[in-house]
């Protein structure tokens, strides 16, 4: 490279003409998933403490929002169920249970806006009333191959309520082929697998945890023994390459903003859709800054949204997804 004065980094940065000309990254909609929380009833809107402006929705007010992101240009959401206490079970029945929140919101979903994606989340802690994402024995250890069984079910019945993507956000081993084997075998050749493939034990999962009524249930107990020690990353590679072997058609990696390492490195060594997803914690410490005026929130979250996108991430799930998606329209 030519040094100053012939090359003057400035000059790319005059105006904003130039600026967007030059520009190697840019936002859209179309780079969203909107996560929603699902509860039981009609009309029924229950604020989360944690998690300002974000609310658990009944299926009919979801679909409303749905609306608004099939407005706005979102293709995807991801739904999360707060199961009644009575529904949450030792073995976590409820989760394959046709006629359950998820499966029936799904269904309520695909018939009012059927171009829109549903993604949904196959792991037991919405279900169990120990609050892990598989099942235990009576040390409380979290049994791997049992579990997978039950993921499957809850796959297939995710899938034969008309889920356009299914995604593993449990961290068990194998998971993935068992349940690509379960979909083909049941003829769901087009139900993807997006891979909750470099998922960390992070405390920033705290609000969102709140959100499904699973941090009561889990009480002291924690999730390191299946999900990542934040102090690894190579394990993480190995996880995304187990991951795609085993039939994932998209990995992810979540946390989000502290994680954009591992975004960047996985983007360049699979060429596969890698999304990542802008955490519970992550939105409820933007949204406190923003109360008090410490931040501006939308040029704050737009930045952290480029981050991603820079970092390489293929789409972003984010509580900020239909905000983001109207700041980008004004
Ligand atoms: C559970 C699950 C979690 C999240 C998504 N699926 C929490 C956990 O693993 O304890 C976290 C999402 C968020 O914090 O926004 N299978």
């Amino acid at each position: 490279m030519q040094s100053y004065p012939l090359t003057r980094m400035r000059r790319l940065r005059t105006n904003d003409a130039m600026r967007r000309l030059v520009s190697e990254h840019t936002l859209n909609p179309a780079d969203f998933i909107l996560p929603l929380f699902v509860t039981n009833g009609v009309g029924v809107r229950e604020p989360i403490a944690a998690m300002p402006d974000v609310d658990r929705l009944s299926p009919d007010l979801i679909v409303e929002m749905c609306g608004e992101c099939v407005t706005y240009g979102i293709p995807a959401v991801a739904l999360f169920p707060r199961e009644t206490r009575e529904n949450k079970t030792e073995r976590g029945e409820h989760a394959f249970n046709d006629q359950g929140l998820v499966q029936q919101t799904v269904r309520l979903i695909k018939d009012n806006y059927p171009d829109l994606l549903v993604i949904t989340d196959v792991a037991l802690d919405p279900y169990t009333s120990h609050g892990q994402d598989g099942l235990i024995n009576d040390r409380g250890d979290v049994l791997n191959d049992e579990t997978v069984d039950v993921l499957c079910k809850q796959a297939l019945s995710h899938a034969r309520a008309g889920a356009d993507i299914v995604a593993p956000s449990d961290m068990m081993d194998g998971r993935i082929g068992s349940i690509r084997q379960t979909l083909e075998d049941a003829g769901f050749h087009h139900t993807a697998i997006l891979a909750y493939s470099a998922k960390f034990a992070s405390h920033f999962y705290n609000p969102f945890r709140d959100a499904v009524d699973s941090n009561a249930m889990l009480g002291k107990a924690d999730k390191k023994t299946y999900q990542l020690d934040p102090a690894n990353n190579e394990q993480a590679i190995q996880e995304v390459a187990l991951d795609i072997a085993e039939g994932a058609d998209m990995v992810m990696v979540k946390p989000g903003m502290m994680y954009l390492d591992m975004v960047a490195r996985i983007r360049e060594a699979f060429a596969v859709p890698t999304f990542v997803y802008q955490v519970s914690g992550e939105y409820a410490m933007l949204k406190a800054a923003a109360k008090e005026n410490m931040l501006d929130e939308k040029t704050c979250v737009l930045e952290t949204l480029l981050s991603f996108k820079r970092a390489g991430a293929h789409a972003i799930l984010t509580y900020y997804a239909l905000q983001a998606a109207k700041w980008l329209n004004d």
